[in-house]
C-alpha cells in the first residue's frame, strides 16, 4: 500500500481530505469507499489524459468494487463551455446518476473545473472526487471548490463554490506530464512562497529546480506544503472574502495576459501567472511598497529555473500595449465598484490586496515589460524619481 500524506481542509460538514502521495493512483478505489461506500463512479477526463491514466483508474475503482462509467471531454480550455457542460450533464442523466454516483474529474484544471461544476449543479449537488494530474490542478486548482465554465463574456464567470469530498494526488502522474506544463505548475507553487511563507520560498531556491527535474521528494514536499498552505487559506476564508483573494497573486496581470493572447496554446495559465507575480512585485517596489532586493531574488529565480518573467517573451507580444492590457484587467470579476485590485507583496512572504493603485504607474510597469529582454533581469525604469525592477532602493 502507497503511504500518503494526508491534509485535511477544515471546513466542518464540508471538510475533507487531500491524499498525496507517490502511487496514490492505485489507492483510489479504497479511498473513495472508506470515505463514500461502493459508489458508481463516473470518470470525467480528457482524451490525453485517458491515454495515460484511464485504465489505472478504472482499475483501481473496480477493484474497490465501484462499477465505473466514462465521460471523455476533448482536450484543452475550449472544453470548459456551455457546450461540453450540457453534453456532460447529458450524459450523467442519460445514465440515471443518482446520490449513489460520485463524480470522478480524472485531469488538469479544465476537467476539475467543468466536472465540478457540473457536479454541482446535477440533482441539486453531487459528491465529487478531484484526482489532478498536472502540478498546477495538484497544487491549486483541485483544492478549494472553485468550479466553473468560460462564456464569451470571459474566463470563469458561470460557476460555483462546489467542495470536493476527497482529493487524492499521485505525484507520480507528474513523470508524464511535459516538462513545459510542469513548469507552468511550477509558478503556483513559488506563489505560496512569496503570499505567505518566505521559508518556503527560500526552501525553493535551494530544492525548486530538484521539483522539476522530477526527483520524488522535492516533488512530493513541494505538492504537500502547496496543499496544506491552500488547504489552511480556504479553511479561514472559503467564499474569498478575505485572504483567499492572496490566491489571486499575479493573477489580475496574468489573466489579462491569457485574455489577449487569447487561450490558443501559446501561454499557458501558470506562464501568465508567473508573468503576472513579477508584474505584481514591480508594481509593489514602484509603489515603494517591497524592497528592490526582494523583486531581484524572485527574478533570479525565475531565470535559474527559466520561468518567464516578462511580457515581451510572449510570442506576439510585441503587438500588444498597456492600455489594451487595462481594458482587460477592468473585465477582471475581482473589480470591486469599478476598481481595480491587486495582491501587492510587502517583502517575499507578505502579500496583501489593495485597490489604491494609480494607473499610470500599472502603465509604467506594464511598459517596461512590453519592451523588456525576454527573461533577462532587466534595467531599471525611473517613474516620478522611483526605481523599478533594480537591487537596490528598499521600501
Ligand atoms: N485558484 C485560486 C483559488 O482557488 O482561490
Amino acid at each position: 500500500m502507497t503511504s500518503a500524506e494526508t491534509i485535511r481542509v477544515d471546513l466542518a460538514d464540508r471538510g475533507y481530505d487531500i491524499l498525496v502521495g507517490a502511487g496514490m493512483m492505485a489507492e483510489l478505489g479504497y479511498a473513495i469507499r472508506t470515505r463514500f461506500g461502493v459508489r458508481r463512479a463516473f470518470i470525467v477526463t480528457d482524451e490525453q489524459v485517458a491515454k495515460h491514466w484511464l485504465e489505472p483508474a478504472r482499475q483501481a475503482l473496480s477493484a474497490a468494487g465501484c462499477q465505473t462509467e466514462l465521460i471523455v471531454l476533448p482536450n484543452g480550455e475550449a472544453a470548459k463551455s456551455f457546450a461540453q457542460l450540457e453534453r456532460l450533464l447529458d450524459r450523467l442523466l442519460d445514465a440515471r446518476i443518482g446520490r449513489d454516483g460520485v463524480v470522478v474529474a480524472l485531469g488538469g484544471g479544465v476537467v476539475g473545473d467543468l466536472a465540478g461544476f457540473a457536479a454541482a449543479i446535477t440533482l441539486r449537488g453531487l459528491d465529487y472526487v478531484q484526482v489532478p494530474t498536472t502540478l498546477l490542478s495538484q497544487v491549486d486548482s483541485s483544492v478549494g471548490g472553485k468550479t466553473a465554465i468560460n462564456t464569451r463574456h470571459g474566463k470563469n464567470l458561470v460557476g460555483s463554490f462546489h467542495q470536493p469530498g476527497l482529493v487524492v494526488i499521485d505525484t507520480a502522474v507528474l513523470d508524464t506530464l511535459p516538462s513545459r506544463e510542469v513548469l507552468a505548475g511550477y509558478a503556483e507553487v513559488v506563489k505560496y512562497g512569496l503570499i505567505r511563507d518566505s521559508a518556503f520560498f527560500d526552501w525553493l531556491e535551494v530544492n525548486g529546480a530538484k521539483v522539476l527535474a522530477g526527483d520524488p521528494e522535492a516533488r512530493r514536499i513541494a505538492v504537500v506544503e502547496s496543499c496544506r498552505a491552500k488547504a489552511n487559506i480556504v479553511a479561514a476564508d472559503e467564499r474569498e472574502t478575505g485572504d483567499r483573494a492572496l490566491l489571486n497573486f499575479g493573477h489580475t496581470f496574468g489573466h489579462a495576459l491569457e485574455a489577449e493572447a487569447g487561450f490558443d496554446g501559446r501561454l499557458l495559465h501558470g506562464e501568465a501567472v508567473a508573468i503576472g507575480m513579477i508584474l505584481a512585485l514591480d508594481l509593489s517596489h514602484l509603489m515603494n511598497l517591497c524592497p528592490g532586493q526582494d523583486v531581484d531574488r524572485v527574478r533570479r529565480h525565475f531565470a535559474r529555473v527559466e520561468l518567464p518573467m516578462d511580457i515581451a517573451s510572449i510570442a506576439g507580444s510585441n503587438a500588444w500595449n498597456a492600455p489594451v492590457l487595462i481594458d482587460h484587467m477592468r473585465h477582471d470579476k475581482k473589480v470591486l465598484q469599478g476598481r481595480m485590485r491587486f495582491i501587492m507583496a510587502r517583502c517575499i512572504g507578505e502579500a496583501f490586496v489593495t485597490a489604491v493603485v494609480e494607473e499610470d504607474v500599472v502603465t509604467a510597469v506594464l511598459k517596461k515589460s512590453l519592451t523588456a529582454t525576454p527573461n533577462s533581469m532587466t534595467p531599471p525604469v525611473k517613474i516620478s524619481g522611483v526605481t523599478v525592477g533594480t537591487a537596490s532602493s528598499g521600501s
